[in-house]
């Protein structure tokens, strides 16, 4: 039941701020500024001897992984990386006993993703799970772990899963951090900034009809780059494959600190780029690489706090915490890939050559 929606992929996209309601409810713990995740199955002083984390996921949730490595780095100060699943198992990798693996996946059915579970457990590694499928694969094989709670996800395209995995992540974030050294302000902070999330989201829903005009704007466009920089970048990697899956349009992600180091070469009218620009400490930086690109006469589609004078069109989101901003920074680019794929006609919830979950190796 698509509830009056054409596809689910627009169904999904609008649920989301119910979906980070309910990841939330019940979890929060006013009293000492954190949260409780109650299959973690991992005890305060287990979670303070963990020395390095390592996140495995494939697609969009190694997308999510990425931006919660960021979020138990700085919120946990534990040195965190996302990896994906498919490569790190056919790598022999290091497994180390301080290290805490984690792995993510909305159907909790990847193989790349189980296969890795696996070979880490038979070589006596701790594994959680982010899972969101209740009772799958992964969820069954891994040592503990959290749901995602974002419901069922039907569209091929994950859009809702990976707003729930991201915030799932910053729970835990800050779990970590309140057993270690994030202070109770701090703590404070960040769920304030959590508990202002779904009211957020709505308000950036309601700029669809901007966001449409904005998609059919570029919808001619052959190929298009995305940039970000640090908390931005997984952000603009994420917007890159939704755009690739769902309307067929090449995308590519890339730092935008490495732009003089070769993209720069691909920019001319013909091929636009998807900038995103937190006010963050990095934000003169961001501009900077606006610059860069207005002088090669790139046309330029900002998703950022403020209007950016050098973009051609910016979409304005809400402000959250600085650790926070890259939840709510794709969703106008979730909108952007759907109503590019409507206007180029696409299969929005089936996209070719693609399946929900893949089994196979
Ligand atoms: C992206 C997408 C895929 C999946 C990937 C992992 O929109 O659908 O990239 O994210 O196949 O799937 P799960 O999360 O089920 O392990």
């Amino acid at each position: 039941d698509m509830g009056g929606h054409d596809t689910y992929m627009h169904k999904e996209i609008a649920e989301q701020a119910e979906a980070v309601d309910r990841v939330l409810r019940g979890r929060i713990d006013d009293k000492f500024a954190t949260v409780h995740l109650g299959g973690l199955n991992l005890d305060p002083r287990e979670a303070r001897s963990v020395r390095r984390i390592k996140i495995l996921g494939c697609g969009t949730s190694y997308h999510a992984g990425q931006i919660g490595a960021q979020l138990i780095e700085e919120l946990a100060r534990i040195p965190a990386d996302a990896e994906p699943a498919s490569e790190f198992r056919y790598r022999n990798p290091v497994v180390d006993p301080d290290t805490l693996y984690v792995a993510v996946s909305q159907s909790g059915e990847t193989y790349d993703v189980l296969a890795a579970v696996q070979e880490l457990k038979r070589k006596g590694a701790r594994v959680l799970g982010v899972v969101n499928v209740v009772g799958s694969a992964i969820a069954r094989e891994a040592d503990g772990g959290t749901y995602v709670h974002a419901g069922p996800e039907v569209c091929v395209v994950s859009t809702k899963c990976f707003t729930n995995t991201v915030v799932a992540f910053a729970l835990l974030a800050l779990h970590l951090g309140r057993i270690r050294d994030l202070s109770v302000a701090d703590g404070r902070r960040i769920i304030e900034g959590l508990r202002r999330l779904p009211g957020q989201i709505d308000e950036i829903l309601k700029a669809e009809p901007e966001i449409k005009r904005l998609a059919l704007h570029f919808a001619d466009a052959k190929s298009m780059l995305f940039i970000g920089r640090v908390r931005g970048y997984p952000v603009a990697r994420e917007a890159s494959l939704k755009l690739k899956e769902v309307s067929y349009i090449h995308a590519e992600a890339y730092p935008a600190s490495e732009l003089k180091h070769g993209p720069l070469a691909l920019v001319e009218p013909a091929m636009p780029t998807v900038a995103i620009v937190p006010d963050d400490e990095l934000l003169e930086k961001n501009r900077a690489a606006l610059e860069e690109i207005k002088a090669r006469s790139g046309r330029i589609l900002a998703v950022a706090h403020q209007e950016q004078e050098k973009a051609d069109h910016t979409i304005i989101v809400p402000k959250n915490e600085d650790e926070l901003d890259p939840i709510l920074m794709g969703i106008p680019l979730q909108l952007f890939a759907y109503h590019t794929a409507l206007a180029l006609g696409r299969d929005i919830d089936k996209p070719r050559n693609l399946a929900k979950s893949v089994t196979v190796e």
